[in-house]
């Protein structure tokens, strides 16, 4: 049963009096990027299918503003897929069985990055499973040999949960940014699809400890976990107001068969479609990807996405053996295919609904970095 976008799903036809408010509202937000809690409520419960177009429309038409037509590109390194956390919906936590892990050394992370840089890329993510392998040391060593080796690229990392003495460490080491998302900001929600021993108020005090620090910081969201109602969705975009992070990454949630959330539908294609068009109209200058998750789920999702407000693409260079261990959800796209490939595939993509990929760092618009300690 499905618990969001009522309307939506359901194939409603709204009356001209209820279809000419959200259209109203979707324009007020495009304006001034400020609804109300019930304002927002009122979007997510009465758009349907008459209603979407427009919604991507005006989300088109503010990312055009800040950043046209372009893409970035980030080069994903997936380094390791250990884990020491029980996200209930993740095909890598720490319980799951059927997964062969693996962690990649420092010399083969910057062989990815080498790899990533004669293609073209210029922001290397290096992603992990909470792995308490990498420790403050090894990190700050391969920040070190990654910015020695490149010296025009930006270092994301996406490593979860540290202390904030950690992320400052990483941070004066040289990594420019930091992607967690805070996967929802309603705590019964996060309560419901976490074990006991994950902590909501922690994962929102590690973002803004990430954000004093002076990171370029990454938070995002699931569309469609189980038990989700629209007025999680809109704490989700009032959370991300409050926050003001730089970039937004939003999937559908992808149900794993091998996790304790087996059995439960995913998320849609429209109903994420519709929360990247809300998160840009609310956040206008965010960096906003096209998720994996996203083309996994349909065969033009990211495209899609580009034409609904996102405006980053972030395609795989890890080793091709390793990606199909990196399952956090089933019928991941790209675990077969080498690093160029997903260049050119990416980059077909992007051509192909009229934008252009940008090789530079893409750094947010407006960001300076805080050199101040
Ligand atoms: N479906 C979709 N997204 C998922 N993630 C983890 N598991 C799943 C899943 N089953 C997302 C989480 C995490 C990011 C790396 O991937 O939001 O933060
Ligand atoms: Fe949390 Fe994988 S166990 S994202």
């Amino acid at each position: 049963m499905k618990t969001i976008f009522d309307k939506l799903n359901g194939n409603c036809k709204n009356s001209a009096r209820v279809s000419d408010k959200v259209i109203d509202l979707i324009d007020k937000l495009a304006k001034n990027t400020n609804l109300e809690r019930d304002e927002f409520l009122y979007v997510l419960n009465n758009i349907t299918a008459r209603e979407t177009g427009h919604l991507y429309k005006r989300a088109y038409e503010v990312k055009h503003i800040h950043y046209q037509n372009r893409v970035y590109l980030r080069g994903l390194i997936e380094i390791s897929n250990y884990c020491k956390m029980g996200c209930k919906y993740c095909g890598i936590n720490y319980k799951a069985q059927g997964v062969e892990r693996y962690r990649l050394t420092i010399e083969e992370i910057v062989k990815c990055c080498q790899i990533g840089y004669d293609l073209g890329y210029r922001t290397f993510v290096i992603q992990s499973g909470e792995d308490s392998y990498y420790s403050d040391k090894l990190i700050i060593e391969m920040l070190g040999f990654i910015k020695d080796k490149f010296s025009d690229v930006r270092i994301t990392l996406s490593l979860g949960e540290r202390s904030r003495e950690s992320y400052q460490k990483l941070y004066d080491a040289g990594a420019d940014r930091y992607l967690l998302r805070h996967e929802t900001a309603s705590r019964r929600l996060y309560e419901h699809v976490h074990p006991s021993f994950m902590s909501f108020d922690n994962r929102r005090k590690c973002l803004s400890n990430l954000k004093e620090i002076g990171y370029q910081v990454g938070a995002g969201f699931m569309v469609g976990l189980p038990t989700q109602t629209n007025e999680d969705l809109v704490e989700d975009l009032i959370y991300l107001r409050e926050l003001g992070p730089e970039m937004i990454g939003i999937g559908p949630y992808l149900c794993h068969e091998d996790t304790e959330l087996k059995g439960n539908e995913s998320g849609t294609l429209e109903e994420t479609l519709v929360m990247v068009a809300m998160a840009r109209l609310t956040l206008p200058k965010a960096l906003l990807p096209a998720t994996t998750a996203l083309g996994s789920l349909h065969a033009i999702g990211r495209e899609k996405a580009l034409k609904s407000g996102a405006n980053v693409m972030m395609p795989n260079i890890s080793p091709t053996e390793n990606r199909a261990k990196y399952e956090i959800y089933q019928n991941k796209i790209c675990i077969t295919d080498a690093s160029d490939q997903c260049r050119n595939c990416i980059e077909a993509r992007i051509v192909g609904v009229g934008h252009e990929i940008d090789l530079g760092v893409g750094d947010y618009i407006d960001f300076e970095r805080n050199e101040e300690k």
